[in-house]
């Protein structure tokens, strides 16, 4: 199975052209690269001009950072929110959902993030589910908080639904914007990856462990994404800081291979 490589633009960059100029330049690069996959979430208000960009060059999909659960205002009014169609219209093919970063200051719980799960993988989006603990303890109360983050996550989801759903072990503590982070061992992400797919079955039975694709993020670069691919066996990675620039994206692409 090919490798997915997924940039998380958080709120960058501030301009248009920069992000014609990121987007372009790897598409450039991750073209030429048959092993993987690349996906860009950008933030919404670049998403009109990079699928412009995207209707002449194949390569590199894009995604959102986020989603909101309804998808017309047949069910409401919601000033701000961003529906699954609208996005398909623009389109859009993955969705990040339950980023931490959103957890921590918006306030999305668990609740929500089902919501916007199922909206997602009811219009047919290839939904990335984030979820990770804060901290280690030495009881490893922080295997629970994970459970937990996705059996809550996934409640109600149908099994049929599993070959659109995606999940990202992102631990808080590895994320670049955290004070001292430092990224996970390939090892430890291994371990981690059996457990969530352990979790996975005791939701949904057999089969349903592998359908699943597990990414790594967390202070993803250049130097250590092979080893999360390798050893780590990642289905792919979820990269942030180093996704910002092409002079930092396009040495961890080609590092994949
Ligand atoms: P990072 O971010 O690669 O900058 O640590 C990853 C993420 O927040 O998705």
């Amino acid at each position: 199975m090919k490798k997915l490589i997924v940039a998380n633009w958080k709120m960058t960059p501030l301009t248009a052209s920069e992000a014609e100029k990121t987007f372009l330049e790897t598409e450039r690069a991750a073209g030429k690269m048959r092993k993987i996959d690349v996906a860009v979430c950008p933030p919404f208000v670049w998403l009109p001009v990079l699928n412009e960009i995207k209707r002449s060059r194949k390569k590199v999909a894009l995604g959102s950072q986020d989603v909101f659960w309804e998808n017309s205002s047949a069910g409401g009014s919601f000033t701000g929110e961003i529906s699954p169609h609208m996005l398909k219209n623009l389109g859009v093919k993955y969705v990040i959902i339950g980023h931490s970063e959103r957890r921590k200051h918006l306030g999305e719980t668990d609740e929500m993030i089902n919501k916007k799960i199922k909206a997602a993988l009811r219009s047919g989006l290839k939904t990335i589910l984030c979820v990770g603990e804060k901290e280690r303890d030495a009881s490893a109360e922080y295997l629970k908080f994970v459970k937990k983050e996705i059996v809550d996550g996934l409640t109600g989801v149908f099994r049929k639904n599993l070959k659109d759903l995606i999940i990202a072990y992102e631990p808080i503590w590895a994320i670049s914007s955290t004070p001292r982070a430092k990224e996970d061992t390939p090892e430890d992400f291994f371990r981690m990856s059996i457990f969530i797919r352990r979790v996975l079955f005791s939701v949904f039975g057999k089969s349903a462990p592998e359908a699943v694709p597990i990414l790594y993020g967390g202070s993803v670069d250049a130097e250590n994404v092979s080893g999360f691919l390798k050893e780590g066996k990642a289905d792919g990675v979820l990269v942030g800081r180093s996704s910002f620039k092409a002079e930092t994206f396009v040495p961890l692409l080609k590092n994949t291979i």
